[in-house]
Parts: C-alpha cells; sequence; structure tokens
C-alpha cells in the first residue's frame, strides 16, 4: 500500500507508541482487503464504550496503556446505561459502576461523550464527499446516503484505530464505483411517514441482504423519513448506502445513481408488501403491549416536542410503561424547553445514552413492546426476547395513555 511521508512517519514510531501500532494494523488491513492507499478522515463514531458487545471495552485500554489519544473529532455511541436514571429503571449497581468506568476512560482517550446513535444530530455531520469513519448500522447508512459522506460499516476497534491515525484504508464505499447502484426498487405505492419508509427498508434489506439498492417512485421524503429507510436497510441487510433518484445527493437522475452499471435485479413493492410484514412484525394483540418504545434511532428534540404536544392532558395506563429514548443533549433541550417536565407529567420516562437493546444489568424485563420502529421491533425480539406489537406513532401513543 502506498504510504504518504506522513503516514510512514506514523508507521515507523515517530509519533509514539500508539499510532504506530494503529498504523500497522490498518495497513495490514488495507493489503488484505486491496487498498492502495490511505485516505484522511475528518470524524469518527466509536462504539467501544457499551458493555453489551464482548471485548469491546478491553481495546480501550490497549490503546490507553500506549499513551493513544484520537486525532481527530470523534463522537461515541449509545452506551448499556443512563446514569440519570438507572436507579428508576432498576440496573444493577454494578454494572452501573463499570458503565462510569469506561466512560471516564473514553473520556481520557478524548472521544466527546456523546452517547447517541444519532451522531449527526449532535455536531459530527460531515458535508457531501467527506471521508468518515463511522460506526453504528444506521448512522453509516445515513452518512452514506443522505449526507453523501464517505465511509464503511467500521466496528468500535477500527473506528479507534481510524481516529488515533486519522487515516482508513481507502477501499469500499470511499470509492465513488462502490457507490453506484445495482438494485433497482419499483415502488409502486406512496410511501409516506416513517412508518412505511420504515417497512420498506426493512423489506428490502432482507430481500436483497447486500448491495445498493436504487428506489424510483418515492416523489418526497423529509430527514426522519429518510432517518428511518436508512436504519431498517441496515437492520436486516448489510447496507450501508442507497439512492432516491431525485431526492438523495448522488441520485439526481438514475444514471446517476447507476454509474456505469446496469441493475443486477430488479424487485416491486406494492402496498400488500409493505401491509403483510407490518403484520409479520406484531407477534402480540395491542392489548398485551407492556411497554411502547419511542426514539429508535435516538429522537431528535422536534420528536421529543410532538411527543409532548400529544401529552398534554393525557397520562400512561396504569401498569404500562413509555420509554423515549434520546442523547442527553436532546434531552437537555428538552428539559430547557419544558416538554421533559410534560412527558415526565404524564408518567413517560425519557432515556438518554442508551436504549433498551444496548442496556445492561436490567432487573426486571419490559415485557411486551409496542414501537414504530422496524429495528426496535426486529432487536426487541431478537435481544430483548420481548414479543413486539408494530404500528404507528399515533396509535402506539394512543394503546399507552389515556385522558
Ligand atoms: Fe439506536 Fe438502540 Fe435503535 S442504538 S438505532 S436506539 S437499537
Amino acid at each position: 500500500m502506498y504510504l504518504t511521508k506522513e503516514e510512514e512517519k506514523m508507521l515507523s514510531g515517530e509519533y509514539g507508541e500508539a499510532k504506530q501500532w494503529a498504523m500497522e494494523i490498518l495497513t495490514k488491513f488495507g493489503d488484505s482487503v486491496g487498498a492502495k492507499k490511505m485516505v484522511p478522515i475528518v470524524s469518527s463514531h466509536i462504539s467501544c464504550l457499551s458493555l453489551k458487545i464482548p471485548g469491546e471495552n478491553e481495546f480501550i485500554d490497549e490503546v490507553l496503556s500506549r499513551n493513544g489519544r484520537v486525532e481527530i473529532f470523534s463522537t461515541s455511541q449509545c452506551i448499556s446505561v443512563d446514569l440519570r436514571t438507572w436507579t428508576e429503571m432498576n440496573i444493577d449497581p454494578e454494572v452501573a459502576e463499570k458503565q462510569k468506568k469506561v466512560i471516564m476512560k473514553s473520556i481520557e482517550l478524548g472521544i466527546a461523550p456523546t452517547f447517541t446513535c444519532t451522531p449527526y444530530l449532535v455536531g459530527n455531520t460531515p458535508r457531501i464527499g467527506e471521508h468518515v469513519a463511522w460506526c453504528e448500522s444506521s448512522a453509516i447508512t445515513y452518512a452514506n446516503a443522505v449526507l453523501g459522506a464517505r465511509t464503511n460499516r467500521e466496528c468500535g476497534q477500527s473506528a479507534l484505530l481510524a481516529a488515533i491515525t486519522g487515516r482508513t484504508p481507502m477501499y469500499g464505499y470511499h470509492l465513488k464505483e462502490n457507490r453506484w447502484g445495482d438494485v433497482l426498487i419499483r415502488v409502486r405505492t406512496i410511501i409516506k411517514g416513517e412508518e412505511d419508509f420504515s417497512l420498506l427498508g426493512y423489506l428490502v434489506g432482507r430481500e436483497i441482504e447486500i448491495g445498493v439498492p436504487v428506489f424510483e417512485g418515492i416523489k418526497c421524503a423529509n430527514s426522519l423519513e429518510l432517518r428511518a429507510l436508512a436504519t431498517s436497510l441496515a437492520t436486516t441487510g448489510q447496507i450501508a448506502m442507497f439512492h432516491i433518484i431525485g431526492i438523495t445527493p448522488e441520485a439526481q437522475t438514475k444514471e446517476d445513481a447507476f454509474g456505469k452499471q446496469s441493475p443486477r435485479e430488479v424487485m416491486d413493492i406494492e402496498r400488500s408488501d409493505l401491509d403483510q410484514l407490518e403484520s409479520e412484525l406484531s407477534s402480540i394483540d395491542v392489548r398485551q403491549v407492556d411497554t411502547v418504545v419511542l426514539g429508535c434511532p435516538h429522537y431528535s428534540i422536534d420528536e421529543i416536542k410532538n411527543i409532548a404536544s400529544y401529552l398534554v392532558g393525557r397520562k400512561v395506563k396504569r401498569g404500562k410503561r413509555l420509554l423515549i429514548c434520546t442523547s442527553s443533549v436532546m434531552r437537555h433541550l428538552a428539559e430547557r424547553a419544558g416538554y421533559a417536565d410534560i412527558i415526565r407529567k404524564a408518567g413517560g420516562i425519557i432515556i438518554s445514552d442508551t436504549c433498551p437493546v444496548l442496556m445492561v444489568g436490567l432487573r426486571e424485563s419490559f415485557g411486551c413492546i409496542g414501537t414504530n420502529s422496524t429495528k426496535m421491533a426486529h432487536y426487541g425480539r431478537l435481544l430483548t426476547k420481548s414479543e413486539t406489537f408494530f404500528s404507528d406513532l399515533r396509535n402506539c401513543l394512543e394503546i399507552i395513555t389515556e385522558r
């Protein structure tokens, strides 16, 4: 692999042990995937802090033992405990203590304590064409497809190594030719609202598993809808990039979206396909829902405002639970704006920094989960072993609250 003079210096140890070690691993990996050179990155999003994924916390210790620090702006993925509500959520105190220690170490590394799956809402917002090294599948797909930034699907370790050196091997989605579409999705129904986009992505991800889908027939999409599509595509498929003709930045035309290649597959989506999936995602009757989970991915401030407006004059039903997941940045805003107070008074709980899927040390289960996110329904079943009910936001709120 070709290395610049600066990169050679890192590799030779001129800039210290941590950069040398990180560069050694990155060049070896780069060679193995056929990268011809490194590319400088503008930011990283790192997931080594959660207690859920074995081995990731130990990697932080390894970096610290070499006096490593991140070189570029780096945000952190969700953790496993909300240190503000952990007693309310009945989390094992030992687990909370362990999480605190990992947080302190990550701050020592220079990682911003954002603890969110939506780094692009808290200042990590690369521009079109900029290279980054991000973790978190939903954020990766959003960065590539919606922001037009360029990242591969990094794991916690590779994102941290990239943050230490400010470089990542130039391969995969960093190269234009790998960003072109290869499957045409003809959408034969009107897609409107986050739930529709979430269902569409879930279905397409499940069908094609890997590749770059190009959606034709979607007339408009706001940022929340695009986020729902990105998230669900990356839930059932290893999809890090998509295009919507006329909407996403690298697909002003069909020709832009496909570049020099033709689709290897064409798939038609009808309303009946989405309806069928919606019923598949509901393994229980609406009356069995114990906990409604909103904010997967983490809610933005306008979404929290929307929930607060709905909850004025309403209360969460006795024996039920309403959880709203967000970042602590958004929670602070919600506190200041008075939305958090309205939600609390209605009996809702705002969880920041984490979500039910990543939580560790819970002493009681969430019971049956109701949600408007296909990702939460998917992992709710898979990881928390909860039965799930999928519906739109309005319905989720209606079933859990009363006047
Ligand atoms: Fe975020 Fe947890 Fe969903 S990390 S994307 S809220 S599963």
